[in-house]
């Protein structure tokens, strides 16, 4: 808890809202569940500053039909409750009557000339539910909000991936731009009935209760790169592919982290034949058992992640000449196809897809964790339209272990146009082949 004291007024902010006060920035963003304490605490810090010295302080929100949609009550309810006896009500605004701050409360979208102008001179403006707030109403409101230090306090549960003020400030956010989360239990006056309610749900819908009480955005099918469908209808078809017509492609992640595993993914053209993990083996006992795959399947290439310990790998087998064999990969390298792809990763992950969506059956082998791998990573676009997948730590956090097992059969996509393979079928039978033929 932090300590503000003010001449006339003190309150007890939680420390995770601090900032509010303390930083210097034009964007203060935060955002999180239900209960955790936004509302309050954005109206409590501003009534301290208002309090401090002459403020305008405009409310905003998209559309404010009548008073009642605002958070006029709430900071009333405040002032009240702090006894601040200097601010008076009145119908549409609030004015603290000794230094002449001013509260007003405003629909961004009902701009005439005149509601528009009665915003440039606010030195604070708060987007409350501010997921809720357009592109349109976005891009009137920033530029207005003009005066030289003028700040914008967002506080918004996320409801959306690409809600439009999360696109704009947080997805990269800048040295003006403050992103904080926080929940409820960050709130040290969350009421015991909602920690009830939230640990309720926690355990009857995880996922929901992401959204609701930890702020996640939700989760629809369309901003998950991979489908759970077209992952069962591969783990029910059994394909057999024809080992002249596909050559065998493996794919190995190397664990990053102890708590990682090695994963290993054989596959021929549409067919995945096994995928196998091993725990806690260093980069020579990886090595190794690479070694011993090539010289019993004889496999056209292994791609290998060499991101991270898979380059100690690569050396060994390169050392031991088998270098003919070996593909590197470096996830966050340039894609084959740098103007669609925004990384290595991403391109890979996209054959995955395309693979298991094309009109050519495919069929994957039932294994521990596959589907969740697989429909794990989140799609996301950067500003020049490129694909993107969600960062490797933020799908950890969210499934609580990375996704080794999808990442090596998308290293078997390492070395193939899928598009142009998945198109042209063998003429001789059913299966396509692998380019890497031509190698
Ligand atoms: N300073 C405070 N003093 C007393 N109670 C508080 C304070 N701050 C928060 N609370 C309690 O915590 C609850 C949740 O706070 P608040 O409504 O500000 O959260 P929120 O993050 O805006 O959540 P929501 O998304 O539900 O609007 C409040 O209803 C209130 O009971
Ligand atoms: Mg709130």
């Amino acid at each position: 808890m932090v300590k503000v004291i003010q001449k006339e007024m003190k309150v007890q902010l939680p420390r995770v809202f601090r900032e509010l006060l303390t930083a210097k920035a034009r964007y203060k963003m935060f955002y999180g569940g239900r209960a955790g304490g936004k509302s309050y605490a954005f109206a409590d810090a501003l009534l301290t500053l208002a309090t401090s010295r002459k403020l305008l302080i405009a409310c905003v929100r998209e559309v404010q039909n009548s008073i009642k949609d605002s958070v006029y009550k709430l900071i009333a309810d405040r002032i009240a409750f702090y006894q601040l006896d200097e601010y008076r009500l009145y119908e549409d605004k609030i004015v603290n009557l000794k230094n002449k701050s001013k509260f007003i409360f405003k629909g961004i979208l009902e701009h005439n000339a005149q509601n528009i102008k009665s915003l440039e001179g606010v030195d604070i403006c708060w987007c409350e539910e501010a997921q809720k707030i357009s592109e349109r109403a976005w891009q009137i409101l920033d530029p207005t909000i003009r005066k030289p230090n003028a700040e914008i306090w967002l506080s918004l549960n996320r409801e959306e991936e690409n809600d439009p003020v999360w696109k704009a400030l947080a997805l990269h956010p800048d040295n003006d731009t403050i992103v904080r989360k926080v929940n409820y239990y960050d709130n040290p006056y969350c009421p015991d009935n909602m920690k009830r309610l939230a640990l309720k749900m926690k355990n009857e819908n995880y996922g929901e209760y992401l959204h609701v009480w930890e702020g996640e955005p939700r989760l629809s099918a369309d901003n998950h790169l991979i489908g759970r469908e077209e992952v069962y209808r591969a783990l029910e078809n059994d394909i057999k592919v024809n080992n002249d017509t596909a050559p065998l492609i493996i794919g190995v992640d190397v664990a990053r982290f102890g708590d990682d595993k090695t994963a290993i993914c054989y596959r021929r053209g549409r067919q995945v034949l096994k995928f196998k993990t091993f725990q806690k083996l260093d980069v020579v006992q990886v090595a190794h058992l690479i070694g011993a795959i090539i010289a019993e399947d004889k496999p056209a290439r292994v791609c290998i992640d060499v991101g991270g310990l898979g380059a100690g790998v690569y050396d060994v087998l390169v050392a031991n000449g088998l270098a003919e064999y070996i593909v590197a990969v470096n996830f966050g390298e340039r894609a084959d196809n740098a103007e669609r792809y925004v990384n290595r990763r991403a391109e890979m992950w996209a054959r995955v897809a395309q693979w298991l969506t094309s009109p050519l059956p495919v069929s994957l082998p039932e294994f521990s964790g596959l589907v969740e791998d697989l429909t794990a990573p989140l799609k996301m676009f950067d500003a020049l339209g490129r694909l993107q997948l969600e960062p490797k730590a933020e799908i950890k956090k969210r499934l609580g272990r990375s996704t080794d097992v999808a990442d090596a059969l998308a290293l078997t996509f390492a070395i193939q146009n899928a598009e142009y393979l998945l198109k042209i079928p063998h003429p001789s039978g059913g299966d396509f082949v692998d380019d890497s033929v031509y190698l």
